[in-house]
């Protein structure tokens, strides 16, 4: 008899949670019954799920008795508070936050990447940076085909990055602008709208951002490479949704553009996205609201003969964020890695 499960979303009313709950109704997950959990200003309101209204309730002590399998997406404090208790319950927790990341007990997984290290878990899995998560299905087959050395990575990321509050903030300050208003900021620290700025993550003491180093740290653990050399530069742009990237990949030897190219149009969670004459490449408001991470305008770096170039365009909400925490809780029941309390499913 199929199983199902039973799923909670932990931050269901944020901009992840929501596309969390939209996957999980058109990928016609394994689901028996549906927990939506935020924060106690949510209690009481409900979210729209397979044509009924399910209620919003404030996370507790009791929210993951007989929960299987929950979908965090509600910051670093709240999965720390939160997480180790619904492992306790008997939950396996699929936390999309950085809490767990860096953890050796933790896998860190992208489907397509490496989703043989689920088969360790100890309760919980780690969702990847939402960077990282797009570079590693981009880079990853080229890296099967030729040893990657080194990457330089240089990010276009949106307000979506930031959360929904931020976006709304990004068309506030537009409609301030362009009315001669200033600008108000709460969400960022400098107005996003017709502006950019370095990515607003804590600096170390060599200069790199946080956002910087989970790009170098998360991609070493996901890619099992603790040699691979990588440099990041990550920026806001102000692009409602989806990140890009121009991504610079060096070799031990020249890697041919047209085989990168081949063996892009068949990867897994890719889109090739070319076409030269038109000079047209992947683009965020087009990788916007779609499953692949759509790469494009591959060629050869004219300053090194052993390394090529790459851009890339997805969407951070969905592959970078909820999509990859919806995979890896599929393959967690197709491994049968999830202890399900219910067993009858309606078909
Ligand atoms: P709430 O809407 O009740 O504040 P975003 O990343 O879009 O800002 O969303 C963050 C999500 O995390 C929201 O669902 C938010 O709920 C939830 N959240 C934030 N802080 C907490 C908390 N302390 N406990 C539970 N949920 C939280």
């Amino acid at each position: 008899m199929p199983k199902s499960y039973k799923i909670a979303i932990l931050g269901a009313t944020g901009a992840v949670g929501t596309e969390l709950l939209s996957l999980l109704e058109t990928r016609a997950f394994p689901l028996s019954e549906l927990k939506l959990l935020a924060s106690e200003r949510s209690a009481g309101k409900t979210l729209p799920f397979r044509g009924q209204r399910i209620p919003v309730e404030a996370v507790g002590e009791h929210s993951f008795d007989n929960v299987d399998l929950v979908l965090a997406s509600a910051g670093g404090s709240t999965s720390k508070c939160w997480a180790p208790k619904a492992v306790e319950a008997g939950a396996v927790v699929v936390d999309n936050s950085s809490a767990y990341r860096m953890d050796p007990q933790v896998p860190l997984v992208v489907p397509e990447v490496n989703p043989e290290a689920a088969d360790r878990h100890q309760g919980i899995i780690a969702n990847p940076n939402c960077t990282t998560i797009l570079m590693n299905v981009a880079v990853w087959p080229l890296h099967q085909e030729q040893t990657v050395q080194r990457i330089v990575v240089s990010t276009y990321q949106s307000a979506s990055g930031a959360g929904a509050r931020a976006m709304e903030e990004m068309k506030e300050q537009a409609k301030a602008i362009l009315a001669g208003q200033t600008p108000k900021t709460e969400a960022f620290p400098y107005p996003l709208a017709f502006n950019l700025f370095p990515h607003n993550s804590p600096l170390d003491d060599r200069g790199y951002c946080q956002e910087e180093m989970k790009m170098v740290n998360e991609t070493r653990k996901i890619f099992g490479d603790s040699d691979i050399k990588i440099t990041a530069t990550c920026v806001r742009v102000p692009v409602l949704r989806a990140h890009s990237e121009a991504i610079n990949l060096e070799f031990a030897a020249p890697f041919s553009v047209s085989r990168a190219k081949e063996i892009l149009s068949e990867a897994a969670g890719v889109k090739l996205v070319e076409d030269w004459q038109a000079n047209y490449f992947p683009m965020p408001m087009e990788a916007t609201g779609r499953d692949e991470v759509f790469v494009g305008r591959i060629r050869q770096d004219i300053s090194n003969p052993n390394a090529i170039e790459l851009w890339l365009s997805g969407d951070q909400i969905r592959k970078g964020a909820a999509l990859n925490a919806v995979q890896i809780a599929e393959l967690l029941v197709d491994r049968n890695l999830v202890r399900p309390t219910a067993v009858a499913v309606s078909t």
